[in-house]
């Protein structure tokens, strides 16, 4: 008699597996790199089964029907924790919805928000090894915390992902149904910085100290500072994403991770996501470690190491020094994800410093993002209580610590010509910084 292996035995078809989830259960899916594109499709497959399924999602990266399509109405709701392109999207049409979040927090919310519980986990791992350990491989933001609580696990099977090491292993034992789908990876191309970023990139580096230890938020902002820093030494890595520059940086020797005082020779991520380069240095790459959301995002945790630099991309800056970096105005673009997170560890550091960078004007330099109030609706992603270093092309604003009038002063410096003027009187109109002397030089 052959004896089945505990894969085969909890191996089901696409459909055999979506088939388990009922109506009005709430099911959590894996974020960004990490999505179950299989299953995704699937469960959009069964929308006349189902009805008021609710879905946490975070950064979904393709275009999915449960997603888009408006006959999902009533059938799915999306409960989003970072808008993706397809959030935004179906965003006016009501079947999307932003909780807002700081990302080490963001099952720990949600589990209080339901009492602990989750009916159902969705997500990718690669093949087992011989002792049957799956590594979950592109994320562990909110992932493995889920795969504890969930009363059904589901884990699309990939072998196309990366193994990576940390705190990505899953054993068989854990996850109740397993489906295979070797789809290629979905990817973000690393684009070359324009001119401006380039400029932006210039003036972060010059505030990193060899031995810093760095973390790189989302945009192409942090991508172009990889390229000046050739010249700097025994950098380590402590990030919430790992994205290409860091490859580069690595393979250069500029990153060593010697220097770092926690974790000392590894690179720590919660997530990666990037183009099939950084894929494949990734895989069975023991010199990273890809680690839960809760722990590498805690501000307290991020704060213990020594020159931490904290590099995050912004939508808009006023001069009290609020930041929004999720909101245009009242729509919702992305998320805090862990810019609050990291900006606040960061300041925690020895030697450290929280960086926000932007371009000076947006909309083809018609708009200035330097502005006299954020607009009406914006979300604030760093309050001005916790705000530091602000960089755009035109060089670096130090914050931190300083009074409104001198923010505004700071800010002015780095805002575009253009707008310049316009920034200082509608401050002084509003009574924001009414110090008549600033206004003749006095
Ligand atoms: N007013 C109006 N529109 C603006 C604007 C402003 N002040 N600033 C930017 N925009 C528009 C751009 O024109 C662009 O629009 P488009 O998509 O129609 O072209 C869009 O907003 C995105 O701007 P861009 O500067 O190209 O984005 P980016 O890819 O560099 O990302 C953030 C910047 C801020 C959106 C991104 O970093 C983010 O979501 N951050 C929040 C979360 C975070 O930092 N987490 C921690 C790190 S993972």
């Amino acid at each position: 008699m052959e004896i089945s292996s505990p894969y085969q035995e909890k191996q089901v078809s696409l459909q055999e597996a979506v088939g388990r989830i009922r109506s009005n259960q709430t099911v959590c899916v894996a974020m960004a790199g990490a999505e179950p594109p299989g299953l995704l499709a699937a469960l959009a497959g069964e929308r006349d089964r189902l009805h008021n399924v609710t879905l946490w999602t975070c950064l979904p990266m393709r275009a999915y029907d449960i997603l888009l399509k408006p006959e999902m109405e009533g059938h799915f709701f999306n409960e989003n924790w970072f808008y993706g392109a397809p959030d935004r999207k179906v965003h006016p049409e009501g079947r999307v919805s932003y909780t807002p979040n700081n990302l080490h927090l963001a099952a720990a919310d949600k589990l209080i928000a339901t009492k602990n519980h989750v009916d159902v986990f969705i997500g990718t791992a690669t093949p087992p090894d011989k002792r049957g350990f799956m590594s979950l491989s592109l994320g562990n933001v909110y992932e493995k915390e889920m795969i504890t609580v969930a009363d059904l696990v589901i884990l699309e099977i990939n072998e196309n992902l990366p193994w990576t090491f940390g705190d990505t292993q899953v054993h068989i034992s854990d996850v109740d149904l397993l489906v295979e789908n070797h789809v290629p990876l979905v990817e973000l191309p690393a684009e070359a910085p324009s001119e401006v970023e380039q400029a932006i990139g210039g003036h972060i580096a010059e505030l990193i100290e060899d031995g810093s230890t760095l973390q790189l938020g989302i945009g192409g902002i942090p991508n172009a500072i990889a390229s000046f820093l050739t010249n700097r030494k025994d950098l380590g890595l402590h990030t919430e994403m790992f994205v290409d520059g860091m490859v580069d940086l690595y393979e250069a020797g500029i990153v060593t991770n010697r220097r770092k005082t926690l974790h000392h020779g590894k690179m720590i991520a919660t997530f990666a996501l990037g183009s099939q380069k950084l894929y494949d240095f990734i895989d069975r790459n023991v010199s990273l470690e890809i680690l839960r959301g809760r722990y590498v995002n805690d501000p307290y945790v991020v704060g213990q190491n020594y020159k931490m630099i904290s590099v995050n991309t912004a939508i808009q800056v006023d001069v009290l020094g609020q930041v929004c970096s999720q909101s245009i105005g009242t729509r919702q673009f992305s998320g805090t994800g862990g810019q609050l997170d990291t900006h606040r560890g960061a300041q925690l550091s020895e030697g450290g410093r929280g960086i926000i960078a932007l371009r000076s004007t947006a909309k083809n330099g018609t708009i200035s993002t330097i502005v006299p109030t954020l607009a009406p609706g914006s979300g604030v992603t760093v309050p001005s209580q916790d705000v530091d270093t602000i960089v755009t092309e035109f060089g670096v604003a130090e914050l931190r610590g300083r009074c409104v009038r001198d923010r505004m002063a700071a800010l002015i410096k780095v805002a575009h010509p253009n707008f310049r003027d316009w920034i200082r009187e509608e401050a002084h109109t509003l009574g924001i910084v009414p110090d008549k002397r600033f206004y003749t030089g006095g």
